[in-house]
């Protein structure tokens, strides 16, 4: 969406309507380990060339230039991240005393039990773990892979170092993940982890998704109080955070990334590198900005702050799953980075 006044050159990052960016998730490989159907095709999937990825040392510049600009906190994601060898090293420089405070992890947990603790010691200490089912079969179903068990070997690793948060997120996708909605939040409740609900949405290869597939926070809600009792939304929530809270009388919560029945794109503050270089201001987003070109040509800190600050200024309103007309981002989710 051009604009016809210029990004501002100075104060927060700001788009045209009124929202403030700080939260930037950076992919830093497309490759998974394992097939999750609502995000990648069993077969041939299409994965950047090594070379092509941006290096360490480039992430590094992009953070530094896009810091003084508000940067509050970073996720980091994939595809897979803990495929990305030395990731250790890049956690430790991120949460080097001066640099970004709040650093996350998205992880499928496969190789977690094996770099839980030297990503700890780097200075990791929030995690999310993607985990869609408690049940092997179901999860060898849905993501064509027989690794549940490293996956629960993971979690238990994490929560021996004593990782500050650890969430876990569960796609839920309807016809398809309803078995799994209770077993999740049960296994939560014993270990004291927030499993946190995220409607399927359409960005995986193959066109799987509709409407009628996705699994709605309400649905969920219902089938959740049913067997725990009631959950009221938490007070105070953190209104730009893109899931919705709610707890049990004991205090236990849940969450909810409800981007299509409920979406947040009003509150959003999110910006996203892709593995390759590419700036996006959503994950729907049908345009991006090349950051690789300007990392290879040794950009100044202002060439990419203005960047950076023109991409937030094109940032669109919202995604329109909900409306007729709506496209698919020309790129996967694993392509993108959650
Ligand atoms: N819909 C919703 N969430 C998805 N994820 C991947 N594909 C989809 C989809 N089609 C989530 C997974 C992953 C995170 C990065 O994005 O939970 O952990
Ligand atoms: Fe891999 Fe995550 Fe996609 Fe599943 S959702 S295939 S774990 S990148």
């Amino acid at each position: 969406m051009p604009q016809s006044i210029a990004a501002p050159a100075a104060g927060p990052l700001v788009d045209t309507f009124g929202r403030v960016h700080s939260d930037l998730r950076i992919s830093v490989t497309d490759r998974c380990n394992i097939r999750c159907l609502y995000c990648m095709p069993e077969e041939g999937a299409e994965f950047t060339p090594v070379a092509r990825l941006l290096s360490f040392p480039q992430i590094l510049r992009f953070v530094e230039a896009a810091l003084p600009l508000g940067l509050r906190k970073i996720r980091l994601t994939g595809g897979e991240p803990l495929l990305r060898p030395g990731l250790p090293e890049l956690i430790g420089k991120l949460t080097e005393p001066g640099a970004i405070g709040d650093v996350a992890l998205t992880t499928n947990a496969v190789l977690l039990a094996k770099q839980a603790r030297s990503l700890y010691d780097a200075g990791l200490r929030r995690l999310n773990i993607h985990l869609d089912t408690l049940d092997r079969e179901r999860f060898r179903a849905i993501t064509r892979r027989d690794e549940l068990a490293r996956v629960l070997q993971g979690i238990d690793t994490a929560l021996e170092l004593g990782f500050r948060t650890i969430k876990l997120n569960a796609v839920a996708v309807k016809g398809l993940t309803e078995p799994d909605v209770v077993p999740l939040v049960r296994f939560g409740r014993q270990h004291g982890i927030e499993v946190r609900f995220i409607e399927f949405m359409p960005l995986d290869s193959q066109d799987i998704w509709s409407l009628d597939r996705v699994l709605t926070a309400d649905e969920m809600i219902r089938m959740l109080e049913a067997e725990f009792g009631e959950l009221t939304p938490v007070p105070d929530a953190d209104p730009r955070a893109p899931a919705t809270e709610y707890q049990f009388a004991d205090g236990h919560r849940v969450g909810f990334i409800a981007s299509v029945s409920r979406p947040f794109c009003l509150n959003c503050n999110r910006l996203r590198l892709t593995a390759d270089g590419k700036l996006r201001y959503c994950l729907f987003a049908r345009e991006e900005t090349d950051i690789s070109g300007l990392l290879r040509d040794d950009a100044s800190n202002a060439e990419l702050q203005a960047v950076i600050r023109d991409t937030v200024w094109r940032k669109w309103i919202g995604h329109e799953i909900n409306q007729a007309g709506f496209e698919a981002p020309q790129r996967p989710m694993y392509a993108i980075g959650g």
